[in-house]
């Protein structure tokens, strides 16, 4: 019998983390469940950093961007000995199940959990879109329409300048962001882990570009890429000198700013679905938009795979860049 729910944040925060805890405390506050708040993520279940959550903590931070929860990293989590003291600290706390809002590796420490016997449900939150079963996670649009503002804006003076911008996209292994942007934002060229591309290739398609009459070049890397854009910029600058290059490194302004309606609405309906699969006795799953559903999907197959980038939407941006 669940009483009393945990709620954390782990991982790399993403924009809607705070809507979807908010919609974590008001559920379970209509189920006449308590919920107490884990604060940074796993260190908080080390630390038994464990507090009483009301409805009114939750009050005006569904525009936020961040975790009112704070998140990390924790590595002592990942050791057996780790998931037993945490296991352990979770109990005497008084705390009979988890909800765990965060990315794929988020995502494994829950599954320890489950593994253990813990009730636990994960929600997918992570600007990188990298975790295998989901259409979307928490996060994702929001960094979509921050990069598309700064594609935007390089375009304008890249235009003025008939500049090669190489912009540098956050996604770790994961080249969604960077082909999904290209598409939106009118990439020239994308470049993403999950593609290999010689540099040649860079320099070929800026040239075709220029010389069916544009006036500017905008070339997406993706970290994760084989060459970082500081790196092809360097090769551009010794083997295609008559282009003129840039380097925008968008960095981790991608993780913040205050998450989108898309956003909110997905981390509403995750919250609310992730105490529901609790309270009607639901462990081991991970809540994800499957079509137009909000669904469960087991954490065993959700950490047995990584997601990639849809290459279909690779080749699209391609042809539409022409
Ligand atoms: O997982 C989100 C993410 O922003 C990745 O895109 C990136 O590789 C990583 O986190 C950066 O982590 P940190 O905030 O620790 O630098």
């Amino acid at each position: 019998m669940i009483n009393c729910i945990g709620v954390l944040t782990s991982g790399g925060d993403a924009p809607g983390m705070n809507a979807c805890i908010r919609a974590v405390v008001r559920t379970a506050m209509a189920r006449h469940l308590q919920v107490k708040a884990i604060n940074q993520g796993f260190d908080g279940v080390m630390n038994c950093d464990f507090k009483d959550l009301q409805a009114r903590d939750v009050g005006g931070i569904i525009q936020q961007g961040g975790t009112i929860l704070q998140t990390a990293r924790c590595k002592e989590f990942y050791t057996p000995e780790g998931q037993d003291k945490g296991l352990k600290n979770l109990r005497y706390g008084g705390i009979d199940a988890v909800i765990v809002i965060g990315g794929d590796g988020s995502m494994r420490a829950a599954m320890a959990l489950h593994e253990r016997g813990f009730p636990v449900i994960g929600v997918p939150a992570s600007i990188d879109n990298d975790i295998w079963g989901t259409n979307m996670a928490i996060g994702v649009d929001t960094a979509l329409n921050t990069i598309v503002e700064a594609i935007d804006k390089l375009r304008d003076t890249a235009s003025s300048h008939k500049r090669a911008f190489l912009v540098e996209t956050m996604g770790r292994r994961c080249g969604y962001l960077a082909v999904m942007t290209g598409v939106i934002g009118g990439a020239e060229m994308v470049l993403i882990p999950e593609v290999d591309t010689p540099l040649e290739d860079v320099a070929e398609t800026i040239a075709e570009a220029y010389a069916r009459g544009k006036t500017h070049a905008i070339v997406i890397v993706a970290e994760g890429a084989r060459f970082n854009a500081t790196a092809v910029a360097e090769y551009l600058d010794k083997n295609a000198a008559a282009l003129q290059t840039r380097v925008t490194i968008l960095g981790h302004i991608q993780r913040g700013g205050r998450p989108t309606a898309y956003d909110r609405l997905l981390a509403a309906r995750f919250g609310v679905k992730a105490v529901e699969a609790l309270s009607e006795g639901a462990m081991g799953q991970m809540v994800a938009q499957t079509g137009r559903e909000v669904a469960l999907v087991p954490l065993a197959e959700v950490t047995s795979r990584q997601r990639g980038a849809n290459l279909d939407y690779y080749r699209m941006g391609k042809m539409l860049a022409k």
